[in-house]
């Protein structure tokens, strides 16, 4: 049995490919939408901490995401920076299956980093 979907349904999970990322808006607010090699998804802010950087467009590998702008890696899992030049994390957000169904809800930031500002 899945959990009661939270938040807002994004995409389907069908939709993402293991290693692939996809760009989301939820508000007008950018959120990538991630699958790991581990075939797991995660929800993240999409641009990048470092500068106005999309990450949904850089490579995945393992639990990691790498930023194309200057190759910062971010972990997919805590939306920790790995490597310089960023050092500030980006937001992880909950994410919830249903069925094929993926919710993401924004507001529940699960890393400490801060909310979105949504208008
Ligand atoms: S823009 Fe992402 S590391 Fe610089």
């Amino acid at each position: 049995m899945s959990e009661a979907p939270r938040g807002e349904l994004v995409c389907n999970a069908s939709d993402v490919q293991v290693n692939q990322a996809v760009r989301i808006l939820v508000d007008d607010y950018p959120v990538a939408i991630v699958r790991d090699s581990e075939g797991v998804l995660h929800a993240i802010g999409d641009t990048c901490s470092h500068a106005d950087v999309s990450l949904s467009e850089g490579d995945v590998e393992g639990s990691t995401i790498e930023c194309w702008g200057h190759g910062s890696q971010f972990d997919l899992r805590t939306g920790e920076p790995l490597s310089l030049p960023a050092f500030e994390p980006v937001p992880v957000f909950a994410l919830t299956l249903d069925g094929d169904s993926v919710y993401v809800d924004v507001t529940n930031v699960l890393n400490g980093a801060p909310a979105p500002d949504l208008n």
